[in-house]
């Protein structure tokens, strides 16, 4: 090639990589502050960090039993039998919440450690102990605890017969919520009844990528989801009645959700976007938030015609009764939302998906633009702040002005204390929210970071690292050091803003991110021989 021609293409590459990192930004640069009563927390979950999988009367979970019996389910290999030590170094665990200076602190109760035969017929009082030392411990330095009820942690004992597909967890989830609410409901205000209910039915249930990796794509999601909102509804209704005039308290559901955007300005592409909103987070939004409750239209009508297609006596999706829509419609005091990415969508113009399977049934194909930067050892993990300020926004209208509160968001990586790319990230993402409250008046009243510390990455082991606390899993007692994400946030938290020298158009931390996965991941077993 001649050089001017290659000096051209180059100059090409770097405007056109430079226009996309500019567009990424959720807004230009501002003054914007966080409002005074503005929720600021920090989020964790008991099976990612207690370890002690079997002290003190726990038994096994769902997660204990996947990965003790397929040891390679997780990629590198380890477990969380141990984890960070959270079980025995709680008091460490309060005294960082506390370094970062944030209001509130997000933990989950493991099911197994409190109910050990996953029924309330024994009330495991140690388990119940160390709860009450956790939030005495947090008061203490007067932050405010929030639970979240399931963290994917079922009892073993209750997967055994079922799990999430049985109808009579309904009531099993209301014994266990019960036990909660009369050791804890004193000084617990914030409680969160499910995480990512979607991971649980579609991956855990539908696939194979969280536990119980079930892999009964089709109907086990749909079954689960079922039983789920309706165990959800029942536990709203029982702190609603019993529990709310005693102590007060809000109680809400925490949903994951990407942001869609459509991948051409293509009607066609416009509607796949809204499709996978709807069908994805509205599967579990539209009961409960929306004022007419039941699931979508959307994926009744996809279902049923699918399931009819297919030769099913009746459709693979269940349906609520409408005394159950009644049931279920505006049992939660605000919407909690999970979000970490953004991806493109189309149409899909052939079957997609295992047959049958939701991914089939919805029929739309979903990309990541590989000009999004990431550098995340969670490859799924592109750095897209816009995409959070457009979900907010979608969020507030869909869901008739609902009160979010952001339960998680934050970004992987290998490791390392000064982690510029997360504090890039942490940056953009709470520039994106700051122009989400003040232009778009998204109804946010809070915000959690994911997540306190370096924990167990469900399948990703500890390869893929979350913490603003550096987790030292080598060492006996788990030395916790803050990383520079960790000073980043606690300035946020306390200057109620960015800092003054944040650069909406700066995506550099990212740089090198596409060459990076594909020469680090085939590495992932040679460093778990090394750690
Ligand atoms: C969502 C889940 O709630 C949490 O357990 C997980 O570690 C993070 N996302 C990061 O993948």
């Amino acid at each position: 090639m001649e050089t001017y021609k290659l000096l051209l293409f180059l100059a090409a590459v770097i405007i056109e990589g430079n226009a996309a990192m500019i567009n990424l930004a959720g807004g230009p640069k501002s003054n914007y502050t966080f409002p005074k009563n503005f929720l600021f927390g920090v989020s964790t979950a008991a099976a990612q960090i207690e370890g002690a999988w079997n002290e003190d009367g726990k038994s096994e979970s769902i997660w204990d039993h996947l990965i003790h019996t397929n040891p390679s389910f997780v990629k590198d290999g380890s477990n969380a039998d141990v984890a960070a030590d959270s079980y025995h170094l709680y008091k460490r665990d309060a005294e960082m919440v506390h370094e970062l200076a944030v209001d509130i602190y997000r933990f989950s109760i493991s099911w197994p450690r409190v109910l050990p035969t996953g029924l309330a017929n024994y009330v495991n009082p140690l388990g119940i102990q160390y709860y009450k030392n956790l939030i005495d411990e947090l008061i203490k330095y007067n932050i405010t605890p929030m639970v979240t009820i399931y963290h994917w942690d079922l009892p073993q004992k209750l997967q055994d017969i079922g799990g999430w597909t049985n109808a009579h967890i309904v009531d099993y989830f209301t014994d266990y919520a019960k036990v909660l609410f009369d050791n804890f409901g004193d000084k617990v205000k914030y409680w969160v009844t499910f995480n990512e209910p979607m991971q649980t039915c579609l991956e855990g249930y539908g696939g194979t990528y969280r536990a119980p990796a079930l892999n009964r794509h089709g109907v086990a999601e749909y079954l689960c989801t079922h039983n789920l909102l309706k165990a959800h509804a029942s536990v709203y209704h029982l702190f609603d009645t019993n529990y709310r005039s005693l102590n007060g308290g809000k109680i809400g559901m925490s949903l994951d959700s990407n942001w869609a955007e459509p991948k051409t300005n293509t009607p066609s592409d416009r509607e796949a976007a809204e499709l996978y909103l709807r069908t994805h987070v509205g599967w579990y939004a539209h009961p409960v938030y929306s004022a007419e409750g039941n699931y979508p239209p959307e994926l009744i009508k996809l279902v049923d015609e699918k399931s009819r297609l297919q030769n099913y006596t009746r459709s693979r999706l269940p349906k609520f009764t409408p005394e159950e829509v009644a049931f279920i419609k505006g049992t939660a005091d605000f919407f909690g939302l999970n979000h970490y990415t953004t991806y493109l969508l189309s149409m899909a113009d052939k079957e997609v998906g295992a047959i049958p399977s939701h991914e089939n049934d919805v029929g739309i194909v979903r990309v990541q633009d590989p000009k999004w930067p990431s550098r995340s050892s969670s490859s799924w993990l592109k750095v897209v702040p816009f995409g959070f300020r457009r979900l907010l926004k979608w969020i507030t209208k869909t869901y008739n002005n609902v009160p979010i509160i952001v339960t998680e968001n934050g970004y992987a990586d290998f490791s390392g204390i000064d982690d510029a790319a997360r504090v890039s990230y942490y940056s953009h993402y709470l520039n994106a929210l700051l122009h989400a409250i003040h232009e778009d008046h998204s109804n946010v009243h809070g915000y959690f970071a994911w997540s306190l510390m370096d924990n167990f990455e469900w399948d990703d082991g500890y390869v893929s690292r979350f913490g603003l606390y550096l987790v030292d899993f080598k060492s006996p007692n788990k030395t916790r050091t803050a990383k520079h994400s960790a000073k980043l946030y606690a300035s946020v938290v306390t200057s109620r803003g960015l800092p003054p020298d944040y650069d909406p158009e700066d995506f550099t931390a990212f740089s090198g991110a596409s060459l990076l996965m594909p020469t680090v991941l085939p590495l992932i077993p040679l460093y778990r021989l090394m750690v």
